[in-house]
């Protein structure tokens, strides 16, 4: 049974990921701080497994508390690293925080990998690093150091560190998943996004929306040149994304000598704000109130992945589409208690 250790697994995409660990035959070790992320994710994931998955408290910016928790754990296949904040918004306001935690977490583990001699890293990337594409669909070619909020900095940042790192020591494989819009849960309703407070992306905030938790939706700006006015995104289900971290291992697994590799995880189709809002309602049979307000700041208008490098070359594409992401996002919301 080989070991993974996943950091930041109780986050949203972490979870959904030690599910589809445990479908692959691997071992998920969770380590999360729960900054932003609750306990109850772990009794979702025993729902889920049968089990409850290995868990360390711990923040991965402490370096001694990661090393004991990694130590505790023998050997060790690999490593996902997740653990980081990520909302653009808070990013603006908090650089350092974000700078701090975000790359330090991951400084704090490269050491820790090369001390405990774990050869493979998956890294959690985002489309963020492109800011707004010169051509799209973006690929992974495209210019990256362009990102339009600290948070986007960081992921450049961190993958440039990744870089320097599998340089230094070439018996380290890592591989870096760019990430698009994830939304959805996980069918069964046990598992999904857990925003704290008020939603800052636009999936979690139509949901709770319809849930009568919100007054209504504000759509920021439609003055975008789009067909319908509204920014458009690459939303791709949670479950795909958490898929393509189990084959990045196993693409790994395959791959002798040093190995630094990126590659977009997104559906290669892009939807508007107004279209995610229409669909949810038309997908739930639910109605989502609305108003028309400013633009964002930090927003780009229009990113979508070209995935072909994914499918080509990782050997991974999309199961699922819009609809089925909004009707299991509309499932995890009427599952939570108010
Ligand atoms: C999408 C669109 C908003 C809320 C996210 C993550 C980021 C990265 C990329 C992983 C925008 C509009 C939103 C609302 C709205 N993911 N919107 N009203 O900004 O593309 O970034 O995905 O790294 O971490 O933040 O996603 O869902 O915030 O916004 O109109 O109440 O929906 O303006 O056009 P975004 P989002």
């Amino acid at each position: 049974m080989k070991k993974v250790i996943v950091t930041g697994g109780a986050g949203f995409i972490g979870s959904h990921t030690v599910v589809e660990l445990n479908a692959a035959g691997y071992v998920p070790v969770i380590i999360d701080d729960l900054r932003n992320s609750e306990e109850r994710v772990l009794e979702g994931l025993e729902a889920i497994l049968g089990s409850r998955p290995r868990f360390h408290r711990v923040d991965c910016t402490d370096a001694a508390a990661l090393g004991k928790a990694i130590a505790g754990e023998g050997a060790v296949h690999g490593v996902i690293h997740f653990a980081a904040d990520k909302a653009v918004g808070e990013s603006v306001e908090h650089p350092a925080k974000y700078y701090r935690n975000n790359i330090g977490s991951l400084a704090v583990m490269l050491e820790a990998m090369i001390d405990r001699r774990i050869g493979q890293l998956v890294f959690s990337s985002s489309c963020t690093v492109y800011g707004q594409p010169a051509a799209l669909p973006v690929a992974e070619t495209a210019s990256d150091r362009d990102a339009s909020s600290p948070y986007g900095y960081t992921k450049v940042v961190c993958e440039q560190l990744v870089r320097d790192q599998c340089q230094a020591a070439p018996s380290l494989k890592a591989v870096m998943l760019r990430y698009f819009n994830p939304i959805g849960a996980h069918p069964s309703g046990r598992i999904g996004e857990l925003p704290r407070g008020v939603p800052s992306n636009l999936v979690p905030f139509v949901a709770q929306t319809a849930a009568g938790l919100r007054a209504q939706l504000l759509i920021n700006g439609d003055d975008y040149a789009t067909p319908d006015g509204t920014c458009i995104r690459d939303y791709i289900h949670v479950m795909d994304l958490a898929r393509a971290h189990v084959r990045a291992l196993q693409w790994m697994d395959g791959r002798a000598g040093s190995t630094c590799e990126v590659f977009n995880l997104g559906t290669g189709r892009g939807n508007s704000v107004m279209e995610v809002v229409k669909g949810f309602e038309d997908v739930n049979g639910v109605k989502v109130p609305y108003a028309i307000g400013p633009r964002r700041a930090g927003d780009v208008e229009v990113v979508y992945a070209d995935t072909r490098k994914s499918h080509d070359v990782l050997g991974w594409s999309c199961h699922h589409d819009l609809r089925d992401a909004l009707r299991d996002a509309w499932n995890w919301q009427r599952s939570l208690k108010p």
